[in-house]
C-alpha cells in the first residue's frame, strides 16, 4: 500500500481528494448460484485476496485527510448481489465524491470470452447502476470551484453523447478534473507499456499502432471516430487541467500535452490530490 501526493494548482481555496481505483471486490453467494460462488473464490485469489485491505487503506487515508474519495472504477470485479451490496456499503460508509465505471463493473463472469460491448454492458447496467450513487457513464459535480467530471471509457471508447456532455460541462467555465477508468494514449507511455504487454490498454491509441495488436485486442481496443475526437477534445480543452485514471494496476504520471498531466493510480495506492 502506498500514499502518493499530487498537487494540482488551479487557483482555488485548497482542498483535497483521495483517488482510489480498481478495488475489485470479489464476493458471491448462493443468491447468484454455485457457479458465481466458485467464480468469486477464484477471482479473489487473482489479486491475493487484498481487496478489503486496499479498501480500508483508501478509507483510512480519506478519513485522516478529511477528504472525499474519487473512485475510477473496477470497484467490483464482477456482477453479483454480494459485490453490489459491498459497493453500496463502501458508498454508505465513506464520503465518495464521484465514482466512474470500469470494465469490470459490467462483467457477468470475468474472462468468459464474452465480447465487452454496449450490448454486453446493457445486460447489467441498470442493476449495477441501482447500487451506485451517481451516473456511472457520465457524471459531473462542482466542488470548491472545481468541476469534477467522470466519464466511462472502460471499453476503450467514448460515445458521441459523452463528448456532447463534456462540452456542456466545459462551457460552464470552471477548471475541470477528469476521472476515467482507462488512461488515455500518450506516445511514450504507450511505447513503455508495449515493452511488457501485447497491447497498451489505453484509450485512443492511433490505428497505425493498434494494427500490431493481436486480433482480439484490436477488436477490443481499436479507437473509433468518436473516441479519437473525444481524446483530441480533451487534449486541446484548456479547462481540463488533469486526468486521473486506473485500470493498469500501476502508478504513473504522464504528460498528455505540455500542460495536461495524467495520473494513473494503482489498486493498492491512495493518491492524495492536493488542489490549490
Ligand atoms: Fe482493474
Amino acid at each position: 500500500m502506498k500514499t502518493i501526493f499530487t498537487e494540482i494548482r488551479l487557483g482555488v481555496r485548497p482542498f483535497e481528494l483521495v483517488h482510489a481505483t480498481d478495488t475489485h471486490f470479489s464476493y458471491g453467494d448462493a443468491r447468484d448460484g454455485e457457479k458465481k460462488i466458485r467464480h468469486a473464490e477464484g477471482r479473489a485469489e487473482v489479486f491475493g485476496a487484498q481487496q478489503e485491505l486496499w479498501a480500508t487503506y483508501a478509507e483510512a487515508t480519506a478519513r485522516a485527510r478529511k477528504a472525499p474519495i474519487v473512485h475510477t472504477g473496477d470497484l467490483i470485479d464482477f456482477v453479483s448481489l454480494a459485490n453490489l451490496e459491498r459497493a453500496q456499503r463502501f458508498f454508505a460508509e465513506n464520503n465518495v465524491a464521484l465514482v466512474t465505471a470500469g470494465n469490470h463493473e459490467f462483467a457477468i463472469y470475468v474472462g468468459d470470452g464474452e465480447k465487452e460491448d454496449a450490448a454486453y454492458r446493457a445486460r447489467s447496467l441498470a442493476l449495477v447502476q441501482s447500487y451506485y450513487p451517481n451516473d456511472l457513464r457520465f457524471c459531473a459535480r462542482e466542488m470548491g470551484g472545481v468541476n469534477l467530471v467522470g466519464i466511462d471509457d472502460g471499453y476503450y471508447r467514448f460515445e458521441p453523447w459523452q463528448l456532447e456532455r463534456l462540452k456542456a460541462e466545459t462551457a460552464k467555465g470552471l477548471p475541470i478534473l477528469l476521472f476515467l477508468h482507462n488512461p488515455l494514449y500518450a506516445p511514450e507511455f504507450h511505447r513503455e507499456l508495449m515493452r511488457t504487454r501485447e497491447c497498451s490498454f489505453l484509450t485512443g491509441v492511433p490505428d497505425e499502432l493498434t494494427k500490431a495488436y493481436p486480433a482480439s485486442r484490436l477488436e477490443q481496443q481499436k479507437a473509433d471516430e468518436a473516441t479519437l475526437q473525444t481524446v483530441e477534445y480533451i487534449r486541446s480543452c484548456p479547462q481540463i487541467r488533469a486526468i486521473f485514471a486506473g485500470h493498469l494496476h500501476l502508478d504513473a504520471e504522464v504528460m498528455l500535452t505540455d500542460t495536461l498531466p495524467q495520473y494513473v493510480t494503482d489498486m493498492g495506492s491512495a493518491r492524495i490530490i492536493q488542489i490549490r
